[in-house]
């Protein structure tokens, strides 16, 4: 029998959903909240699509067939895969410059997002394989991330160092996240062009939508906007931008993705029996979780980051949830993970009445209301709660990772569907007379990750 809950987040799905046709094809794919994210988002429909497959499988298949329909020539596939003349979000499709590599009316964007697809596959692929049913949906993508893997390999690790570079914070998902301040100091802002700030401060609509207080500064935005008519000048050639870009940096909580993802992608090819194809993608994962492991400083607590900006290799330390997520991949040592829970553990921190906070509140960065700078966001928690049951043979992860779910669930369930949370109260004080939860209402991820956690773990989520 299927709960309130689950029919309230299934019918949000649901009114999020819009039809997509390409080549006579047609897709549905849920946009992320129908206030202001009105496309196609890559990293929020790879978590639909695992929320969605308990369901209806078709759906969840579609939700990822879509952004392959989008990928382009080089195996790139878009963050963004605009809704045709839909044009309440900004930036507009115009702006990029990216129509003649996208497919007919599936235009996107030219960044990529945290590579969630092979892990979202995978899902679905254990799911039906679990229930005995047919799986031909999945054969038919395999080739798609395959295309899409080797892209990532190629373009965003030339260095065959395991680790991959993002040339904008949005590739991360963490739009405004303290990990970029440094970097985006890169760019002074008295070099931006005059029309750049105009067009930000005539077109930005985030802010209308939301409140501001909620979202990236505007010294944020002007930033974001000049990379993309950068990139945009560079005929989106991510060889000349890597060499150009004053925006580079190879980063844990990407690569402890990017390290799952081939994880994902080698248990699906083994399921198939293509055991050479499956060694590879699994050597891939293990060269990003050795060196994530180096990454380790045990003075700073904390795995570093890189601005490798200009051929530099400048360390960036951030006391926010990434450091969590070399769990998600099982990168951490023993000895890392016992670091790591004294902070997750701790009230003070990591442990706050809803966790867990985007940014610690002992942060100087950490900002209660601000988008990536210290809300609950439900996926980084999917993300910690799945690494730390990974560590089947350590009892507190073991246990951490059962509150863990339940909180989230608790949280989903009882405040609503928001974009964000407030890490103490669940609510955001500021805003108690018109927001529950933070950011966006209606929000198909926090919907879909509800249904995951219910689905997954019935024993934990009643
Ligand atoms: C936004 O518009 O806030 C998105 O996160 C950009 O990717």
């Amino acid at each position: 029998m299927i709960s309130e809950d689950e029919l309230r987040a299934l019918e949000l799905l649901k009114n999020n959903t819009k039809i997509a046709t390409l080549n006579g094809k047609t897709y549905r794919r849920t946009p992320p909240s129908e206030h202001y994210y009105l496309h196609q988002f890559f990293w929020d429909s790879c978590t639909h699509a695992m929320g969605l497959v308990y369901y209806d499988p078709q759906w969840a298949y579609e939700e990822l067939a879509s952004l392959l329909a989008a990928q382009w020539e080089n195996g790139f596939i878009g963050h963004i895969i605009y809704s045709e003349d839909e044009k309440r979000y900004f930036p507009t499709k115009e702006l990029w410059g990216t129509e003649k590599f996208s497919q007919k009316s599936f235009v996107s964007s030219g960044f990529i997002q945290p590579p969630l697809l092979a892990i979202s596959l995978n899902h679905i692929d254990e799911v039906l394989h679990d229930k005995g049913e047919k799986t031909d949906g999945v054969d038919s993508l395999i080739a798609g991330v395959v295309r899409y893997h080797n892209y990532l390999k190629r373009f965003r690790d030339r260095e065959d160092s395991g680790l991959l570079t993002i040339i904008h914070p949005w590739e991360s998902g963490c739009d405004n996240s303290p990990r970029w301040d440094s970097v985006m100091e890169n760019i002074d802002l008295k070099t931006i062009p005059q029309r750049i700030i105009d067009l930000v401060r005539t077109n930005r609509k985030d802010i209308s939508a939301s409140t501001e207080l909620n979202r990236p500064r505007a010294e944020y935005y002007y930033r974001y906007l000049y990379l993309i008519d950068l990139y945009k000048q560079q005929q989106w050639d991510t060889d000349v931008i890597l060499d150009i870009t004053p925006f580079a940096v190879k980063d844990v909580q990407v690569s402890s993705i990017w390290a799952k993802a081939n994880q994902s992608l080698a248990a699906i090819m083994k399921r198939r029996g293509r055991i050479k194809e499956a060694d590879y993608f699994s050597s891939l994962a293990e060269q990003t979780n050795e060196t994530i492991r180096k990454c380790w400083n045990e003075k700073a607590h904390s795995y570093a980051n890189f601005d490798v900006s200009h051929g530099q290799k400048k360390l960036i330390y951030s006391d926010d949830f990434a450091n969590f997520m070399p769990l998600y991949s099982h990168a951490a040592s023993d000895k890392q993970v016992t670091a790591l829970l004294t902070q997750l553990s701790d009230p003070q921190k990591y442990w706050t009445k809803y966790p867990v906070p985007s940014v610690s509140p002992k942060s100087p960065f950490f900002e209660i209301t601000r988008y990536w700078r210290g809300p609950t966001w439900p996926i980084v928690n999917l993300f910690i709660l799945e690494g730390l049951k990974g560590y089947t043979a350590h009892k507190q992860c073991q246990k951490l990772f059962k509150e863990l779910v339940k909180k989230t669930a608790d949280m989903i369930r009882t405040i609503g569907f928001y974009e964000t949370y407030d890490p103490n109260t669940g609510l955001a004080d500021t805003y108690k007379d018109t927001f529950s939860g933070m950011g966006y209402a209606d929000f198909s991820w926090s919907a879909a990750i509800y249904l995951y956690l219910k689905n997954k773990y019935p024993e934990i989520v009643r």
